[in-house]
Parts: C-alpha cells; sequence; structure tokens
C-alpha cells in the first residue's frame, strides 16, 4: 500500500538496473539503464506500473470493462487490453486517428488480447470535446450490454495513476544505494506526465539523493511551467503532500521534441540503432528511442557532464517499431544488410 491506496500486484519487481559498459565507454558517462519494459504481461512498459492501482480502483467500483484512449498505437492502450485480459475483463481503445493502414504494431496486440479498438479519424474540431463525445457513445453501447465501464484518461496519468511511478522512485533509490551510485541522475521520456510526476514526488517526498530530468516528446498545450505545475498542484492536494516546488524545480527539457509526436525522424533511428547494437536493447521510435536520442545530444552539448551517472529509465514501447510509416523508413535503410541469395 501505497500512500494508503492499494494496488493489484501483477508487476515483476524490481525491474532490473543494468550497466551499460559498451555505451559508458564510447560517451564517456556512467550509463545505467532501467528495465520498465521488463515490467511483465502484454510486452511490458511503464503503463503497467500505473494500471496496478487503477485496477484495483476498477475492480472496487465493480468495473467489468476498462475503456482507454489514445493515438493509434498508444502503448497504454495494448497494457490496458493486458490487464483487462489477464482479469477476465472487457477492454474498448478509443482513439482519435487515422487508420494505419494495417492491423499491425500495437493495433494487432490489442485484437490478439481480445480488446476492441475504434479508430475515429479528427474532425478538426478539439481533440478533447472529440474524445468525450466517443467516449459517451461507446459508453452507451457498451452499458446497454450491461458492462461496468470504467474510464482511465490517456496515459493513465491521473492522481491515482502517478503512484506506479511514486514507487519506481523508491524501489531505485534503493536499487542505486545497493549499487552505491552517487549522484545519479533519472532520465524519463515526458508524453502524459504520470511517469516524470510520479517519480518526481516520489524521488522529493521519500528525500532520495537521485535527481530527475525529463525529455518532453511531444509539445505542451500550454506554456510548461503553468502545465507541470497545474499537474503538481492536483496530485499534491490529492495526496497532501507536504512539498513547495517552484517551476525551476521541474527539469524537463522540451528541445528534443523534432518533428513532434509519433513523427519518423533520422537521428531518433540512429539512436534505436546505436542502443541495439551496442547493447541489445529495443527501444521505441516514439518514446524511448527519441528519449535516447536526447541523451546522445545532451552529452554532446555539455548538458550531461562527462563522467556523470545517469539512470535512463526504459518505459517499453518496442512493438511501436512495426508501425508502418517508421517500418518502412527503418527498411530503407536496413535492406542493405540483408542478402538476398
Ligand atoms: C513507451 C512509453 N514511454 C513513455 C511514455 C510516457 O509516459 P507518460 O505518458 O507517463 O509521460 C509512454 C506513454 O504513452 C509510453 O508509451
Amino acid at each position: 500500500m501505497l500512500l494508503n491506496h492499494e494496488k493489484i500486484n501483477f508487476l515483476h519487481l524490481p525491474t532490473p538496473l543494468e550497466y551499460l559498459p559498451t555505451l559508458s565507454k564510447e560517451l564517456e558517462i556512467e550509463l545505467y539503464i532501467k528495465r520498465d519494459d521488463l515490467t511483465g504481461i502484454g510486452m511490458g512498459g511503464n503503463k503497467l506500473r500505473k494500471l496496478e492501482y487503477l485496477l484495483y480502483d476498477a475492480k472496487a467500483k465493480g468495473a467489468t470493462t476498462l475503456l482507454t484512449m489514445g493515438g493509434a498505437q498508444t502503448n497504454h492502450g495494448r497494457l490496458t487490453a493486458a490487464v483487462a485480459a489477464k482479469y477476465g475483463m472487457k477492454c474498448v481503445i478509443l482513439c482519435i486517428d487515422e487508420y494505419p493502414g494495417e492491423v499491425s504494431a500495437n493495433i494487432l496486440l490489442d485484437r490478439l488480447m481480445g480488446a476492441e479498438v475504434v479508430l475515429k479519424k479528427s474532425d478538426g474540431r478539439n481533440v478533447t470535446t472529440q474524445y468525450e463525445e466517443l467516449e459517451a457513445e461507446v459508453t452507451k453501447r457498451y452499458e446497454s450490454n450491461g458492462e461496468i465501464v470504467y474510464s482511465i484518461p490517456i496515459g493513465g496519468s491521473n492522481e491515482l495513476g502517478i503512484l506506479g511511478y511514486y514507487e519506481c522512485a523508491m524501489e531505485l533509490t534503493k536499487q542505486a544505494e545497493e549499487k552505491n551510485l552517487k549522484n545519479a541522475r533519472v532520465i524519463t521520456t515526458v508524453g502524459s506526465m504520470g511517469t516524470y510526476m510520479g517519480l518526481f514526488c516520489g524521488l522529493k517526498n521519500e528525500k532520495s539523493p537521485l535527481s530527475l530530468t525529463g525529455v518532453a516528446i511531444l509539445p505542451f498545450e500550454t506554456d510548461k511551467d503553468t502545465h507541470i505545475m497545474r499537474y503538481f498542484e492536483k496530485v499534491k492536494d490529492f495526496y497532501d503532500l507536504p512539498l513547495t516546488p517552484t517551476g525551476s524545480d521541474f527539469d524537463v527539457e522540451v528541445d528534443y521534441i523534432r518533428e513532434g509526436y509519433n513523427k519518423p525522424n533520422p537521428a531518433v533511428r540512429e539512436a534505436i540503432y546505436k542502443m541495439a547494437r551496442k547493447e541489445a536493447i529495443i527501444l521505441d521510435p516514439c518514446y524511448t528511442g527519441k528519449t535516447f536520442a536526447a541523451i546522445l545530444d545532451m552529452v554532446q552539448e555539455g548538458k550531461i557532464e562527462k563522467g556523470e551517472t545517469i539512470i535512463f529509465l526504459h518505459t517499453g514501447g518496442h512493438p511501436g517499431i512495426n508501425t508502418p510509416f517508421h517500418r518502412i523508413e527503418m527498411e530503407k535503410e536496413l535492406i542493405d544488410g540483408v542478402t538476398i541469395l
């Protein structure tokens, strides 16, 4: 139980904290990776930590169906599908997005695990409004079939969802202590921000010596500081946290968004190839590949100092490499190493 909230345990915890010797030598830093891609069911990833708490709440409220939303390649949707399958529930994933042209990557996995995927092309109006309308329509359909629907926001990033990463902050602090890592900095991807906020609150509230940097992979809808403080205040009030940070206490990089959310990018692909070829760890083009590309740039730019200890949080997402528009770009670059006799 964390901050007086129950969860249903289904993760493989603690996830490993591994040293990356080859990349450490090449980059002249001490590089560790926290393997939250290995959290267990449904091919793993960060959202499962949030879902342990959300599932408990859903079950406590008598829900029979989990409804969530996100882009067509939502990893959070896939992991919600995994949890629903394992716990005998239905799952429906709403995507205001284009159909990517084939049932592959996360959509394939959603369907393998029995979830319904509802795709609706944006009509150009405010996306939140479109999601609200679609959610009302689909919920009504499920309810008319006797289902009790539990709605989980995009990325599972509400006040409850952050608990998974509050807990991860404590797990990381213990692992760093056991490995005698001094002044280590955790670097994580920032999407809907639940992961970053959970880590921030956990590290600060538990007085961890670890510091934290987030790497935004899409632009904030409003001014960065306002966005972060608004989310933090909600969490602080919900848990009555005795923390009083100012905007500058939140370290979130916005210089590495590149073309925008989930857009193919050569530097991101290079970062994915580097991690795969030097350490045999698979990253994804939307989240972790972009964050690792940012780490490579930050080393070049001196934002990460020589000799610094970095813990890169691998939040999962590798099914994304099979998204058609990413796969096509990779195929062009990788075909030269395929010998066809
Ligand atoms: C693989 C992966 N990494 C990182 C993130 C970002 O996490 P958050 O939305 O909690 O910021 C996501 C979110 O969808 C994800 O799927």
